[in-house]
């Protein structure tokens, strides 16, 4: 497996998404451990954007728990009961994407980080239930768009049919 990406810098992010996500299903091939996984693509989708924070939260009963990211220190855990907070805990509950233009406007928004201006937030979901999700926060707002929904929707299939699909999992 190349550890190498290529992406081309300056490009639409349409483009950086078509050549990223054949480059994270063979990057996500040949690794059967998700939480290594998870690192590699968190990594890759920061190389290739750079936004502020680019990482995992895992479903852990109750509550979301940290995994892989790149970019600051972030929240270790996202409470889902009795209500799911944060940007995070509306996609899990709306099983979802969930775009935020503006933090501030998003009431309950987590905020991680005072520099977090927009966010997206994607879960995975498999056999009905919310595995994961995958949250991307910029420093500027109104960052993201259907672009990036459907490009970040792309690569949690790809960790879906890697990790779930076909499996008891
Ligand atoms: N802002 C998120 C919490 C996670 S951090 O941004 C990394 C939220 O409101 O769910």
């Amino acid at each position: 497996m190349a550890e190498t990406l290529h992406i081309t810098a300056g490009a639409p992010k349409e483009e950086r998404y078509r050549e990223l996500i054949p480059q994270i299903e063979s990057l996500i091939a040949g690794e059967d451990d998700m939480i290594a996984n998870l690192a590699n693509v968190a990594a890759a989708l920061a190389q290739a954007f750079g936004h502020l924070w680019t990482g995992f939260y895992l479903s852990r009963g109750d509550r979301l728990v940290l995994g892989p990211f790149q970019g600051p220190v972030a929240c270790t855990s996202i409470a889902l009961l009795p209500v799911a907070r944060g940007v995070c805990g509306a996609a899990w509950a709306r099983k979802e994407t969930v775009i935020v233009p503006d933090v501030e406007k998003f009431p309950g928004h987590i905020a991680c980080s005072s520099l977090s201006r927009s966010e997206i937030v994607v879960p995975l979901v498999h056999d009905g239930v919310v595995r994961m999700v995958l949250d991307v926060d910029s420093a500027a707002y109104d960052m993201f768009d259907d672009a990036d929904a459907r490009g970040l929707e792309a690569v949690m299939d790809l960790i879906r049919r890697r990790h779930y699909a076909g499996s008891a999992a």
